[in-house]
């Protein structure tokens, strides 16, 4: 289900323009392969948030195919990108949809576990990212975050997407047999962190599947905007 009114939704994809022909074209293939990328009302929104922020450094836990890796090299070129997916299959497709777009110097794919790959990142010394995108497991979206603001700039701001999880996340009602229920506990208790802490700020969104937009304030919660 649709956590907003499938008119409003609609509606709103009039008004979506895909960053390119090759974004476009693979929009429509993870959309025929049942592959989840980022949905268009949420891209939408990363439009505007993106050119506001101008990032230079971009870490995203949760490749696919690679398609919001992609929009985020066509959207931000001055950008660097850390993506990191598990699955090998997807990791494999997004090596493939990377190098035929040109965009492998500019986009680093790794592969394993978002936590583990990030702690890797942190050994290497590789940090400073000032935009994360958390688009993995959704009941691993505190560990996923704690790694990141590891490697994260003062300032960085974090986006986690599905939040809401089809307003599961709202009301057990719109999960009756109780088959997510771990999800949607983490799901809540992640959101309670992410509003609570005094190091983050956070906007929570009902756009798309629900986002969170978080801005980390420092390790101390000292900055101030
Ligand atoms: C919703 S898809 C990502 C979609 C992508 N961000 C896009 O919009 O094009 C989520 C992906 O996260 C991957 N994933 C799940 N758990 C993970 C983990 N622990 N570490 C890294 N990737 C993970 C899944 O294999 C899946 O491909």
């Amino acid at each position: 289900m649709n956590i907003t009114n499938d008119i409003v939704t609609a509606y709103l994809h009039q008004f979506y323009h895909p960053q390119s022909e090759t974004l476009a074209e693979l929009r429509s293939l993870a959309e025929a392969d049942r592959v989840p990328v980022i949905l268009r009302e949420t891209e939408l929104y990363l439009n505007t948030l993106l050119s506001l922020i101008r990032p230079k450094k971009i870490l995203e836990i949760g490749t696919a195919i690679g398609y919001s890796a992609l929009y985020y090299a066509e959207k931000c070129p001055d950008a660097e990108i850390y993506t990191i997916e598990k699955d090998e299959t997807a990791y494999s497709a997004a090596r493939h949809n990377i190098a035929v777009s040109g965009k492998e110097t500019q986009i680093h794919t790794l592969f394993g576990d978002g936590q583990t790959q990030i702690e890797a990142l942190r050994d290497q010394q590789i940090s400073g990212f000032d935009f994360v995108f958390i688009d993995a497991a959704k009941s691993h979206y505190k560990r996923f975050l704690d790694a990141a603001l590891s490697v994260c700039a003062e300032g960085a701001v974090i986006v986690s997407d599905n939040i809401l999880q089809k307003a599961m996340t709202a009301s057990d009602s719109y999960d009756p047999q109780h088959k997510h229920k771990t999800n949607i506990r983490r799901m809540r208790e992640y959101l309670t962190y992410i509003t609570s802490d005094p190091t983050l700020e956070t906007s929570l969104l009902s756009v798309g599947d629900g986002i969170a937009v978080t801005i980390y304030r420092g390790e101390y919660g000292a900055r101030t905007f």
